[in-house]
């Protein structure tokens, strides 16, 4: 049985959606990443008037984790749009790849009570890893 509180780690991904820190776009998401140790870190998107300088909610998350020793996710849950399911960009499933393995269970969502389970094998087919370094 997984011990993966889906619910309580949505929670905490709308918790952090309203840190979000948008005077640009205006859209929040918050991302809240459970590693191995049990520790869970929630992270919101921070934009910049130069807008390549901004960072999405997974990788503040992620890197909060990792900038405290932490080296491998066991679920991340992520909350962009409250109308339609939120998924991770193109950079962030990069990122994902590089901390959790295909047992990384990843929670898509708009409210703790509607959200999809997925995998970062559907999510990054034929990615490349530190595996592929050689
Ligand atoms: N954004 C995220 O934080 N995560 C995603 O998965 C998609 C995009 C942010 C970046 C930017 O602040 C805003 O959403 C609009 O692109």
């Amino acid at each position: 049985m997984s011990d993966i509180d889906h619910k309580n780690l949505m929670k905490i991904a709308l918790e952090y959606r309203e840190r979000a820190y948008v005077p640009y776009s205006k859209f929040k998401v918050g991302a809240a990443v459970l590693f191995e140790s049990g520790k869970i870190y929630g992270g919101c998107n921070v934009e910049n008037a130069s807008f390549g300088a901004t960072n999405c909610a997974e990788r503040t998350a992620i890197f909060k984790g990792v900038s405290e020793g932490e080296t491998k996710i066991k679920a991340i849950a992520e909350v962009g749009s409250l109308e339609e399911i939120t998924y991770p960009c193109g950079i962030c499933r990069q990122v994902l790849c590089e901390f959790g393995d295909e047992d990384m269970v990843v929670i898509l969502g708009k409210s703790e009570d509607d959200y999809i389970v997925t995998d970062i094998k559907s999510l990054m087919p034929g990615a490349f890893r530190k595996e592929n370094i050689r």
